[in-house]
């Protein structure tokens, strides 16, 4: 039984624009939307093929009230005055280690709401969580991504040339980092700077 985690209280998150909390039922239709769109899902291991599997993921999800150790834990992006879903947000905490990816709409994009989420999401791992590193790792022609781990002030750390079969292709595999050292520093120079706008 992996250890569980210390959450003071079900992890919700507000923003300027956002709030950051669990996906529900009647996500379904709109997750289904962005997550199977061509250009969304190019570069993800996960692709809805139908609605239920949309379903089934929010369903899994739901079983999930606060994260447990080595396990991908799911939350809403929503639009904080309307609720509306716009993305979606996962980390995986291992060894005082995170993992994060983040998913947008087509239409939320181009906005700054991936930094200004990301913003608050390093803020409650480094600070509520004491996760020492947060750490992504992208495929390098996935050029929105590279920009967005960079504008948080991640180092890129590796780049592994071909390691990754996905979808019967080998890619290439970059790995960026930030430390909880690193954080202050990387948040005063503007790491998720929409956040503050
Ligand atoms: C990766 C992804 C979340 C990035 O989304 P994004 O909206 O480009 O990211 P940001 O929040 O950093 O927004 C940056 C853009 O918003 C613009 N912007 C507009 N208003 C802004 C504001 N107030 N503050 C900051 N940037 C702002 C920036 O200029 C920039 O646009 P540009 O790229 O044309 O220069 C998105 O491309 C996506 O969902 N991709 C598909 C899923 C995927 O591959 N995920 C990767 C898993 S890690």
């Amino acid at each position: 039984m992996p250890p569980r985690l210390r959450v003071a209280e079900p992890m919700e998150l507000v923003t300027a624009r956002l709030r950051l909390d669990a996906l529900r039922e009647g996500d379904a239709e709109a997750l289904f939307r962005y997550r199977a769109d061509p250009d969304v899902c190019r570069y993800q291991g996960w692709r809805p093929a139908a609605l239920a599997d949309a379903e089934r993921f929010i369903g899994d999800q739901s079983a999930m009230t606060e994260p447990s150790h080595g396990q991908w834990f799911q939350r809403a992006i929503r639009d904080r005055d309307d609720g509306v879903l716009i993305g979606d947000i996962g980390f995986c905490v291992a060894d005082a280690q995170a993992e994060f990816g983040i998913t947008l709409a087509p239409a939320a994009q181009g906005k700054g709401l991936a930094r200004e989420a990301l913003h608050a999401l390093f803020g409650w791992l480094f600070g509520e969580m004491g996760v020492h590193r947060v750490h992504a790792s992208v495929d390098p022609r996935n050029a929105p991504s590279m920009a967005l781990l960079q504008a948080m002030g991640m180092r890129q750390e590796a780049h592994f040339r071909e390691s990754l079969r996905f979808h019967g292709a080998w890619v290439d595999d970059v790995v960026f980092g930030l430390l909880a050292s690193e954080w202050p520093d990387a948040a005063g120079r503007g790491a998720g700077i929409a956040a503050s706008r």
